[in-house]
Order: structure tokens, then C-alpha cells, then sequence
């Protein structure tokens, strides 16, 4: 019997209603942001929510120092900044990241040199790190897309041979792990965002991570308007007072005012206590997808290597339709097979249609006015020519995504990817009904 796909009027393989929406808030998530709000403290330098996230952050990641932000963006400009790089400067960072990254260079008054991927990891090549560094680079930030840990191990020693300094933007890898080390203190800052699809999704909200003292102090300075926030203010604090202090009222850089705030981190403290059960059920669930589409020509599922894990953020495949015999053109073929995987019910989505450089930011380096930061002040410009990134532009043709943000893996049913592999085989099993 002919089976007849959605899309043609069947029946849909995944029933709507086994999906979970994200993000997922529990009663003992209201009663932890409840509380902080009885309180009656709600924020300040010292505000006790705050400061006991950052102490159980820097634990859960093995690093010394961690500071709130109110986003992943800010705790990246933070970084910038801490690390001294500016006017003049240039920044290394991977062609397939959220704009964020390349953002909070330009914000520093730096330009952002951008390197292919490795086709396997979708991370940053780093054998193609090395031709990009000229006499102006200061640092390299790698980022582990999709919680894919990037190879630190091959991209540490170019930094050190070139005594660059490595950010890592940790926003979508919380709890991801690299040769058995958490990600974000491999080098030497890191950053994690709390936006509302991360697997941490507290609305909006960041994270600054250091080993090292005198960046934490700077960071911490950039952090509020550039002011110094001392041990003695500290011991000052008073609860009853929140709002008081002794500040000086003394900027000693440019600063930003990235400060988190109570309910914020009331919030990333109660889901912090089951991220490593998320992480682990969000594996079990890709493990799950990886073992069966594999098995289907025209699938290739997302690579972890051995020495690393991933909290899979984005479960991202990619599509081969010369393996199953289709001769139109890759993007074609995903448009149609989009749009037969969506009736039967999976959660099917992109993210990103151009490498961060084809964004019309960096075509057109409008940035501050006057070509600033491109052409001011030392006139050696770089330009964003799309034929550099050729891996990056050919995973953003032939991939996509299994989840959305509204629909990520994180909190969905064993028994949804059951029917989503279903789904899967049922859809390429009748590649003439996709295709006609
Ligand atoms: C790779 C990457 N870096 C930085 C950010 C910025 O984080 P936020 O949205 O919290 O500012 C994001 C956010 O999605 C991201 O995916």
C-alpha cells in the first residue's frame, strides 16, 4: 500500500502535542525568584543573588573568578575591553557564530578578521588561523558553536606563538566539555549567555569567566562605568541599605553599565541546579537521532569529536542529495524537504542564511561613521570577500536544523524522537512525493 506523506494528504507522523515548549519554568524557579524579590533587594554591586550565582558559576565551570552580565553581549565587550584591545586591533573569530561575537569587537573600536570552519565540527579551522594574523592581531575568540567544544588544543599554542589572548564565546556550549574540562576557562576569558533559547534561559543575562586576577579586575571595572568596586565598598554593603555605599564616583576608563541584577540570578541559580540533568537527557536525545539518520543515505548528522561534549543547543545535519540520487541543487532540495519534514510534525529550522562577514554590517562597514573602526586610524583596511568562507557558505546551504528555539532538544520527549526519526525515514522513503 502506498504510503502517502503529509505534505500529500496523509496522516502527519509526529503528533503535535508530544512536543515541549521552551523554556521550561518550574515551581521551584517562581519560588527562587519569588524570594529574591521578598527580599526587597533587587540589585547593587553586592547584591546577594548576584554574587552567589557568580561563586557557584566560577565552581561549575572550574574557573576562579565569574562575573554577572545583563547579556552575552555585554560579557563579550567586557572581555574586549578587559583584554586591553582596541583602536587599531584586530580579532580573530570564526565565520559562523552569531554576530554578537564579531559585534563586541567593533564595539571596542576593533575590526574582526573572520576564519572558515572545519566542515566536520562547523567550528573554526584551526589550521587557517595562522595566515590571518598580522602584526595587528591581539586576540583569537573561538567559539563552540552549538555547544561543539572548538579544538583549543590546536588553537591555543598559535595564540601563545603569537602571544594572543583567547576569549572563548561560550554562549551556546554551558557545560560542554573538552578533554574532560569545562568550556570557558580554557583560555584565558570566556563568556556564557542566559538568553531565553540557551539551555540556561533566563530571559536575558551573561556570564564572564577568568582565570587570571588582573583581567577579573578589569572586567570588573568595564563592567560598571569603569569604576573600581573595592573590598572595602564591599564591606560596606549593607542589606538593610542596598542602595548606599561608600562609592567614589571616580570612572577610571570608558565603562558600560552590564550589571545583572536579583531576579535574574534567582532564576539562573534554580535552573543551574539541573542543567547537568538537561545536558544529560539533551545528549541521550541526540545520541538517539545521530544513531538512526545516520542509517539514511542523503544524512549526515552533527559531529562530536571523541574528546568532546556537547549540550547540543542546535542539533544541525547536513544534507547530501547526490547520495540519494536528487540532482537539484542542495538548497532546493532542503526548501522541499523543509516542507516535508514541517507537515509531518518535526520542528524543522535554519538559523543563520549568510557567514557573520555577508552580513550587510561588514559588506558595507558603515560601523561608527567615517569608516571607523575599518579605516581609522592606520589605514590598512580589511575586507569581507564571501569566497574566503567557502565552508561556511556551504553549510549554510546544505544543513538544518532538528528543533527550533520556541522547540529546542533539550526538554523533549525520548518518545518525540521516536517519531521524529519516523518521520525522517518516512520522508526520504518517498523522495518522489518531496520532489514532485
Ligand atoms: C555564539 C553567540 N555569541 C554571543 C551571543 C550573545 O548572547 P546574548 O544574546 O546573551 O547577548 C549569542 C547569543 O545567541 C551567541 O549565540
Amino acid at each position: 500500500m502506498k504510503d502517502t506523506l503529509a505534505l500529500r494528504g496523509g496522516t502527519p507522523v509526529v503528533p503535535k502535542q508530544l512536543h515541549v515548549r521552551w523554556p521550561v519554568i518550574t515551581a521551584e524557579d517562581k519560588a527562587a525568584v519569588g524570594a529574591a524579590l521578598d527580599s526587597g533587594i533587587v540589585s547593587g554591586p553586592y547584591a546577594p543573588q548576584v554574587k552567589a550565582l557568580e561563586e557557584e558559576w566560577a565552581r561549575y565551570c572550574g574557573v576562579r573568578h565569574a562575573l554577572a552580565t545583563n547579556s552575552g553581549t555585554a560579557a563579550l565587550h567586557t572581555a574586549v575591553a578587559a583584554g586591553g584591545i582596541g583602536t587599531g586591533d584586530q580579532v580573530i573569530t570564526t565565520a559562523f557564530t552569531f554576530l554578537a561575537t564579531a559585534l563586541a569587537v567593533l564595539q571596542n573600536n576593533a575590526v574582526p578578521v573572520f576564519v572558515d570552519i572545519d566542515p566536520r565540527t562547523y567550528n573554526i579551522d584551526p589550521d587557517k588561523i595562522e595566515e590571518r594574523i598580522t602584526a595587528r592581531t591581539r586576540a583569537i575568540i573561538p567559539v563552540h558553536i552549538h555547544g561543539c567544544p572548538a579544538d583549543m588544543d590546536r588553537i591555543l599554542p598559535v595564540a601563545r606563538k603569537h602571544r594572543l589572548l583567547v576569549i572563548e564565546d561560550a554562549a551556546q556550549a554551558h557545560g560542554s566539555t573538552y578533554k574532560g574540562k569545562k568550556v570557558g576557562g580554557l583560555g584565558d576569558m570566556g563568556i556564557f549567555s542566559f538568553q531565553a533559547s540557551k539551555n540556561l534561559p533566563a530571559g536575558e543575562g551573561g556570564m564572564f569567566v577568568t582565570n587570571r586576577e588582573e583581567l577579573k579586575e578589569r572586567a570588573n571595572r568595564f563592567r560598571m562605568f569603569g569604576e573600581d568596586v573595592r573590598e572595602s565598598d564591599k564591606q560596606a554593603f549593607d542589606p538593610a541599605r542596598p542602595l548606599d555605599g561608600v562609592r567614589e564616583y571616580n570612572s577610571l576608563m570608558m565603562g558600560w553599565m552590564y550589571r545583572s541584577n536579583e531576579m535574574t540570578a534567582a532564576l539562573v541559580r534554580s535552573q543551574l541546579l539541573r542543567l547537568d540533568d538537561s545536558l544529560a537527557h539533551t545528549r541521550r536525545n541526540a545520541a538517539y537521532l545521530t544513531e538512526h539518520l545516520a542509517k539514511i543515505p542523503g544524512i549526515r548528522p552533527p559531529y562530536i569529536p571523541p574528546e568532546c561534549t556537547s549540550g547540543f543547543y542546535q542539533y544541525r545535519l547536513r544534507l547530501d542529495p547526490q547520495a540519494v540520487g536528487v540532482t537539484l541543487p542542495v538548497k532546493e532540495f532542503r526548501l522541499k524537504l523543509l516542507a516535508a519534514l514541517g507537515a509531518e510534525g518535526v520542528e524543522v529550522s535554519l538559523w543563520q542564511t549568510v557567514p557573520v562577514p555577508g552580513q550587510t554590517l561588514f559588506q558595507e562597514r558603515t560601523g561608527y561613521g567615517l569608516g571607523c573602526p575599518w579605516r581609522c586610524p592606520f589605514g590598512e583596511e580589511v575586507t569581507y570577500d564571501l569566497d574566503e568562507y567557502p565552508e561556511t557558505r556551504k553549510l549554510l546551504e546544505d544543513s538544518l536544523v532538528i528543533g527550533s528555539h520556541s522547540f529546542p532538544l533539550f526538554p523533549q520527549p525520548a518518545a518525540l524522537m521516536v517519531k521524529y526519526v519516523e518521520a525522517f525515514q518516512r520522508v526520504f522513503a518517498n523522495l518522489d512525493q518531496v520532489l514532485a
